[in-house]
């Protein structure tokens, strides 16, 4: 669940002050997804920093889960990042890692020991059991993406933001991507805040937003 209210985002550049976002107010329930448009520079990216907790706001109220990211102490804020999904336009894969290696890494970090029990499922599901020992430079983008996804989930967020994560792809891939992604969340229930730029990829999600001038539409 997000609730944000009134918050504005200034970015400094020498000595002045641009206003990024000005008084946005967003409400998404537990488990809905969002679509976010809007155009190129329009704070999109900057938007879902804030949501993952990357980025301090200079006022106005930003909750997530019932939890106000404002108010959290530095290891609160460090624990709630490390819970979170983010899925990136590039892929942001580890190029030395197999791909196996790359879709455990999340979960062995903030699992230590535990056994990966969805591992198998995943890997199923995104069309990945054959790719496993493969390098990501020897996979096609949209099977970078699917590995981008599948370590996501493994670290069973119970949120994920996805910033223009079919950027790169074409649009059957994208469409691909994006049905996977949306159908796996929902079997999770979990909350979902995507960046994209085409319009025709918002017939999945509950929600559609456009940025504009700060604000939404
Ligand atoms: N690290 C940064 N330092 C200064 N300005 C930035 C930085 N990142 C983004 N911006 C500026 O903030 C605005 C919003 O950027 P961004 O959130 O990346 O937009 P979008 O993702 O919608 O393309 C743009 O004007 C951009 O130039
Ligand atoms: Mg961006």
């Amino acid at each position: 669940m997000i609730e944000v209210k009134d918050l504005c985002f200034s970015r400094s550049d020498g000595d002045t002050q641009h206003k990024i976002l000005n008084q946005l107010n967003l409400s998404v329930p537990a488990a809905q997804h969002l679509a976010l448009l809007g155009d190129s520079g329009s704070g999109k990216t900057t938007l879902l920093h804030i949501l993952a907790g990357l980025l301090p706001i200079d006022s106005g109220s930003v909750n997530v889960n019932n939890q106000e990211l404002s108010l959290l102490n530095d290891k609160k804020l460090a624990f709630y990042r490390r819970r979170i999904g983010l899925i990136f336009q590039h892929y942001q894969l580890l190029d030395c890692l197999t791909v196996k290696q790359n879709i455990l890494f999340q979960h062995k970090l903030n699992y230590a020991n535990q056994p990966a029990i969805e591992f198998d499922h995943l890997v199923e599901t995104l069309g990945l059991y054959n790719k496993l020992d493969a390098l990501p430079h020897q996979l096609s983008g949209g099977e970078q993406q699917r590995v981008g996804i599948a370590r996501a989930l493994l670290n069973k967020p119970q949120i994920i933001f996805a910033d223009e994560p079919t950027g790169n792809l074409d649009q059957k891939r994208s469409h691909q991507v994006v049905e996977l992604l949306t159908g796996l969340c929902r079997e999770r229930e979990i909350n979902l805040v995507m960046v994209t730029h085409s319009q025709q990829l918002t017939d999945y999600f509950d929600q559609v937003k456009i940025l504009r001038d700060g604000r939404f539409e």
